[in-house]
């Protein structure tokens, strides 16, 4: 399930992050990828402890929890810190697949990388190329929104990001360890929860809405992983 999450931060925030991030000091995005990623992966990557990927990240993770449409999606259980990336030059990142296991830095805690995410901080029109392109059952989904934006897929698709021939694209990228681990089950939850919704907004005295709901949060019980 690929899912846009329009305006996660506003323009005048979005103007900030670039602005700031533009002047940052990068390294080579290959430092933190896998063996086999390294040999695909064409990019700038803000170092983890960078003070600056700190203060946009615990922003990201504060309008997260914010934000119903991703929760329903994610079912999130932890969210592991938001990290940054620079395209620009040619630069590019051929098909992988994420790592599935990542280590929360600073602490003996794990992420299982159950849902991808990327934040887009560059407008579409700045930059040629720079498309991530998901594998997903449903075929390949191109996808390049507008600054603010965010869009999560399932950990497990096969994903890569096309040359950036013109301009730079700036992004944030994250992973989220769900309540839910099969991404099947969590497709269901949304799918039900968004009908439940609907039912509550056009007939909120329907008696079913309750039923629903009963139904949602024990389908949520049995799923869970914790
Ligand atoms: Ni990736």
């Amino acid at each position: 399930m690929v899912v846009e999450i329009p305006a996660l931060l506003s323009s005048a925030e979005v103007t900030e992050a670039r602005a700031a991030l533009l002047t940052a000091d990068w390294q080579d995005g290959r430092a933190t990828a896998g063996h086999r990623a390294q040999e695909v992966k064409r990019n700038l990557q803000l170092p983890l402890d960078h003070p600056l990927a700190q203060r946009l990240g615990d922003l990201i993770l504060d309008r997260l929890g914010q934000t119903p449409l991703f929760v329903a999606a994610t079912l999130p259980l932890r969210v592991l810190p938001p990290r940054f990336n620079r395209y620009e030059g040619g630069g590019t990142y051929g098909n992988h697949v994420d790592n599935a296991i990542f280590p929360v830095p600073g602490t003996p805690q794990r992420v299982r990388s159950d849902v991808s995410a990327t934040l887009f901080l560059s407008e579409p029109e700045d930059y040629d190329g720079g498309e991530l392109l998901i594998e997903d059952s449903f075929g390949t989904h191109a996808v390049k929104l507008p600054a603010g934006h965010l869009i999560t897929y399932p950990g497990s698709s096969l994903h890569r990001v096309t040359p950036v021939t013109r301009g730079t694209r700036l992004a944030a990228f994250f992973w989220t360890q769900s309540l839910v681990a099969s991404a099947e089950q969590r497709r269901t939850l949304f799918e039900l929860d968004g009908a439940i919704q609907a039912l509550a907004g056009d007939h909120p005295e329907h008696g079913a809405i309750d039923t629903l709901t009963n139904v949602y949060h024990n389908l949520l019980r049995q799923w869970s992983t914790t």
